[in-house]
């Protein structure tokens, strides 16, 4: 009997040795470069996207490419999504054609939805409420540039500055598989999930002061203060996330080794220095080419079998 199909919606939707895995053929994926084998051949990947994206789009589209498939774009614009065809038809009606959906939307529901409906895997490329395969990309840099035990080695500390958003929710996730200290820098009312915090069992803390964050940090992460859909709070960001930018002094907090991550785009003396996001220490460009790689791994593992 045919297994049943596999999403990726959320970091835990692997468990931990599902992720160490997916990071060590990750690096094996990126050993292998353009080259390497095509085991999604003659398989085509869908993109629903309904948000903007430069990286996300790209990666996969070359993952796709490099792993065997085809792929193809979808945006809300070109689409009867935009004129309002339901979602349960339009994911039934693409699984007669395509063979894995990564979806990009607002609402974490009606990701789930979709999912619910498709009969082909699902992946979560980024929702109002969560960003896995940027994490798991960012875990991957982490490993590279501060040795490949260090997510499997107590003592990992990890300092998330700026808005709980997405990306600190995928973060708290990654954090109840493998276990790392993280520290969440955030201004008063802009906190992450509580029940994703309640799960690290006591290993991830909100605080509202970046220096204590960042003090004795392996990485200092950081995101744009307006995510996606929230343009119109920017001024009022601005003012509530005074004091939460990654600049040099904040770095020199953290150990000499620390690395710097931020998924980009990012806005240069806002939540990050142009002297921090250029300087020794940011990991950012290797972050950023990680995508192709754990997103190479992810397909592999949803859509190739054993
Ligand atoms: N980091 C990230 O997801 O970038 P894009 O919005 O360009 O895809
Ligand atoms: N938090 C950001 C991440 C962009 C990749 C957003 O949702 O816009």
């Amino acid at each position: 009997m045919a297994s049943p199909k596999r999403d990726f919606l959320r970091i835990t939707d692997l468990d931990r040795g599902g992720v160490l895995e997916l990071l060590e053929r990750a690096a094996e994926w990126k050993l292998l470069g353009r080259g390497g084998p095509r085991p999604l051949a003659g398989m085509t990947i869908g993109l629903v996207f309904e948000k903007a994206s430069t990286r996300t789009r790209v990666s996969f589209e070359v993952a796709a490419a490099q792993l065997g498939a085809g792929s193809t774009f979808l945006s809300p614009r070109d689409t009867q999504l935009g004129r309002g065809e339901p979602i349960q038809d339009t994911a039934r009606v693409l699984s007669r054609y395509l063979d894995a959906l990564v979806v990009r939307t607002f609402e974490h529901e009606k990701l789930a939805r979709i999912a619910g409906y498709a009969r082909v895997p699902v992946i979560n490329a980024l929702t109002d409420a969560s960003h896995p395969c940027q994490v798991l990309a960012d875990l991957l840099t982490t490993a590279e540039r501060l040795g490949p035990e260090v997510l499997q080695r107590p003592g990992l500390r990890v300092a998330w500055i700026g808005d709980g958003n997405n990306m600190a929710n995928s973060w708290l996730e990654a954090c109840a598989l493998l276990g790392f200290e993280l520290s969440l820098a955030c201004p008063s009312g802009y906190d992450p999930d509580p029940a994703l915090l309640a799960r690290c069992a006591g290993r991830a803390r909100v605080v509202r002061s970046p220096a204590e964050a960042a003090t004795g940090a392996h990485v200092i992460n950081t995101d744009v203060w307006a995510s996606m859909g929230q343009e119109a709070e920017q001024a009022r960001r601005e003012r509530d996330f005074a004091g939460f930018i990654v600049d040099e002094a904040l770095v020199a907090r953290a150990r000499p080794e620390a690395i710097v991550l931020h998924c980009l785009p990012a806005h240069r003396g806002e939540e990050i220095s142009e002297a921090v996001l250029e300087g020794p220490r940011s990991a950012i460009f290797d972050q950023a080419e990680n995508r192709l790689h754990v997103q190479k791994a992810l397909l592999e593992l949803l859509l190739a079998g054993d």
